[in-house]
């Protein structure tokens, strides 16, 4: 089989039929993507009956064009849209949501985006290296002797979710409970999630907040060095933050913080074993280092797809129009691929120096953790392989079901 079973374009009417639960397709998306950038980079999704971008300029366009958002009830009822009422049972789920900072737009976005982001500016998180290569150490002391590994349960969730959680100031012990609900919450951002799916994640998102309650209470009682009460103290233009924001915005820094991270350090490792390049010379200096960082990010991207409404009526330079409430899909990981920006793009070539991949986003929304994940990555995969010379793949790992998600089942190593 190949990918061809999964994708079937008509590139002069701009339509394409993509089955994205099929296996040829999730587990390698990039020769659909190279037939997406031949025939039509911007087309029709039939089974989503909506239009989806993936050439790398007009990815990176529409995510700064400020005539699209995340959200659209800002600007328009439900009513006016002929948008469904909100399902009941995921009260839980959409209070998070209704303050996530991921969720709004301008100037509700702005006052959330400006609290947070002192913290996450690159002097910052600059400070948090050593601390990332002693828990890097710490945990392969953990599994070295054993001669094999199961990489992500052990080492590619470990790190991201305890950094963010010591960064907020929740106790690291509660790892295991923050990534269940995290893991729960975020299997609603697939397309079509079924109902059991729904309750899940609604009564996650009900633990989830009760648990951060309990933790802001305490933090309000004795304050600590942490984001967490930075948050909690912090004013901007005279109004702190109420509490229902303060949770929304832990949970998405939490979930945030790890999910994809997880999945980007799966990636990198299982890229540079297939690759053929010694680890050695593609860490041997900052330099190398950043650059084979920012080639994985490109080639292995965790995220593939985000969507915006069109907050007016819109006609794209191509003739493509859109009414106000539309939806459309922007594929990040078809973007990192584009040939018109990107030589050879199917190629991990971590010498090239072609411009700036599109997997954390653009604009607006740019992903606040960028500097904190990047310097995971810059710390934690050099770290990996100095230890483990040897280390290479025990069978070929299965990939998750999943487009939205780009990452492993599972990562088995020996050495
Ligand atoms: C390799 C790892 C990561 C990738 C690929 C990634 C990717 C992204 C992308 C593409 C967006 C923009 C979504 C959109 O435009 O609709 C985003 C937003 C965001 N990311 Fe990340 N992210 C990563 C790690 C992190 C980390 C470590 C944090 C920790 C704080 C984080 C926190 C956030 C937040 C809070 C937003 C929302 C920003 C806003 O709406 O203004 N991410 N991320």
């Amino acid at each position: 089989m190949s990918a061809a079973s999964a994708i079937a374009i008509n590139g002069p009417a701009r339509r394409v039929s993509l089955d994205v639960r099929n296996p040829d397709f999730f587990r390698n998306p990039l020769p659909a993507y190279a037939a997406i950038h031949a025939q039509c980079p911007a087309f029709f999704w039939e089974e989503r009956q909506q239009w989806y971008f993936a050439g790398y300029d007009q990815v990176n366009g529409l995510l700064r064009d400020r005539r699209f958002g995340r959200q659209i009830l800002h600007v328009a009822t439900r009513d006016e849209l002929g948008m469904p009422e909100p399902k009941p049972h995921l009260k839980d789920f959409d209070a998070l949501e209704a303050h996530s900072l991921l969720e709004l737009e301008p100037p509700a976005h702005t006052r959330l985006r400006t609290l947070v982001n002192r913290a996450f500016v690159s002097r910052q998180i600059e400070q948090l290296r050593p601390e990332i290569a002693a828990l890097s150490h710490a945990v392969i002391d953990g599994f070295e002797k054993g001669g094999e590994v199961e990489l992500l349960k052990t080492y590619a969730e470990t790190i991201p979710v305890t950094i963010i959680a010591r960064m907020l100031g929740i106790p690291t012990e509660a790892a295991p409970r923050l990534l269940d609900w995290s893991h729960r919450m975020v299997k609603m951002y697939v397309f079509n999630p079924s109902f059991e799916t729904e309750l899940d994640a609604n009564q996650a998102s009900a633990e989830f907040a009760d648990y951060l309650k309990g933790i802001i209470a305490k933090k309000r009682v004795r304050p600590a060095d942490d984001l967490l009460t930075h948050m909690i103290t912090a004013e901007k233009d005279g109004e702190r933050l109420s509490d229902a924001e303060l949770i929304s915005t832990t949970v998405l820094l939490l979930n945030a913080g790890h999910e994809a991270t997880v999945h980007q350090i799966g990636n990198a490792v299982c890229t540079i074993l297939r690759s053929g390049f010694a680890p050695a010379e593609l860490f041997a200096s900052e330099d190398a280092t950043e650059r084979t960082v920012e080639e994985c990010l490109r080639f292995a991207a965790p995220l593939h797809i985000f969507e915006r409404y069109a907050l007016t009526d819109i006609e794209l330079e191509d003739g493509i129009a859109l009414k106000k409430g539309d939806k459309i899909g922007l594929m990040l990981g078809a973007a990192n691929v584009d040939p018109r920006k990107f030589s050879a793009p199917g190629t991990f070539r971590p010498d090239r120096d072609e411009g700036a991949n599109l997997s954390f986003g653009a604009g607006l929304h740019f992903c606040i953790g960028a500097p904190l994940a990047r310097l995971e990555l810059k710390v934690s995969l050099p770290i990996l392989f100095e230890r483990l010379p040897g280390m290479r793949l025990r069978h070929e790992p299965p990939v998750k079901d999943s487009f939205h998600f780009h990452g492993l089942e599972r990562l088995d190593l020996v050495w």
